[in-house]
């Protein structure tokens, strides 16, 4: 025998040594799900482990982050039903419930890197990601207003905005409100293969937030395409996305992979809360070691060519790597 693969594989040093991918905290965004009230800490049930915190316990949460090496936060509020339109007026409430979530955290932990969620659903009496006429998510009447909102996070302090919405064009004209307004050094961070999953699911029970009628199927991407992807990747790009993601993470390893090859801006991959939920469930039945499978699925998602993977377990794997 000329080559024994397996001489690479002998020992934890030399397996060490040979190691492809390597996962950092710096790898990874923790989603906070932000409520109104006070010292509210909601376990989400159908995402164990994960809650609704009220601002006072998300800073708490923000600080035991940053101190664990996660440099990044994704925020998303939940709005309460009374403030629910069909225009995403509460969005861009400069004293919303983001808006202040956004200050405060600037205060307390002002290294944090903060995303914010921009897409009208958890503020839509409809439960849609865009403005609601007859049958319609109408593109461009959202966009104006996706826009404002980019706007209003970034006035708040936001450092990268993250468009979950899927409308076209949304990202040329979040780009230029923000350099008509000023903010120049907003980034945004572009979820432009974003598939209609029924991975979803836990996340809508977590903000309330699940459509009323229909389904999101005319404007994420249909699970089988595969082209489409880079189209829209390419796209978000041209019109001046700083970084661009696939979701969900894992049955769209492949899509991963090949916008990786496709672009030069860092690609991020959303380990969404179906994912998450599925071995929360398995190991609670005792079918699967829960860390060894966290570890497994976030490494598979950064070796598939995710520089940055938004995940529920992103403080447990900071812990566990720390
Ligand atoms: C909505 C949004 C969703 C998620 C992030 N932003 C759900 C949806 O599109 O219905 C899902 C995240 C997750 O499941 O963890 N704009």
């Amino acid at each position: 025998m000329i080559y024994r693969p397996r001489i690479l594989r002998q020992s934890p040093a030399i397996r060490n040594m040979v190691t492809e991918t390597r996962l950092t905290p710096a790898n990874f965004i923790a989603p906070l799900f932000i409520v109104e009230g006070e010292s509210v800490n909601e376990e989400i049930s159908s995402l164990p482990g994960y809650y609704r915190k009220s601002l006072d316990m998300t800073l708490l949460e923000v600080e035991a982050l940053w101190s664990l090496g996660i440099q990044c936060v994704l925020l998303f509020i939940k709005c309460k039903n009374a403030l629910k339109d069909n225009a995403g007026t509460e969005a861009l409430n400069a004293q919303g419930l983001m808006q202040r979530s956004i200050r405060a955290i600037r205060n307390v932990c002002p290294e944090m890197c903060i995303m914010t969620d921009i897409a009208l659903d958890p503020f839509s009496s409809f439960g849609h990601d865009g403005i609601v006429s007859g049958n319609e998510i109408v593109n461009d009447a959202t966009v104006s207003v996706l826009a404002k909102m980019a706007v209003s996070h970034a006035e708040a302090g936001a450092h990268f905005v993250a468009p979950s919405d899927m409308m076209d064009g949304r990202i040329g004209a979040i780009r230029q409100a923000l350099e008509t307004a000023g903010f120049h050094h907003t980034g945004i961070m572009s979820y432009s293969a974003k598939y209609a999953s029924c991975f979803y699911g836990p996340f809508r029970d977590a903000l309330d937030s699940a459509p009323g009628f229909g389904d999101k199927k005319s404007y994420q991407m249909n699970p089988a395409n595969r082209l489409e992807a880079i189209k829209e990747v390419r796209l978000d790009i041209a019109e001046g996305a700083d970084i661009v993601m696939v979701k969900p993470a894992l049955s769209y390893l492949d899509i991963i992979r090949e916008v990786k090859n496709e672009v030069v801006v860092p690609v991020s991959a959303y380990h969404v809360s179906g994912e998450y939920a599925m071995i929360k469930a398995a190991a609670q039945k005792g079918w699967l070691n829960e860390q060894q499978a966290m570890m497994e699925t976030t490494l598979s998602i950064k070796r598939a060519g995710a520089d940055l993977i938004a995940t529920y377990f992103a403080k447990d794997i900071a812990k566990l790597i720390s």
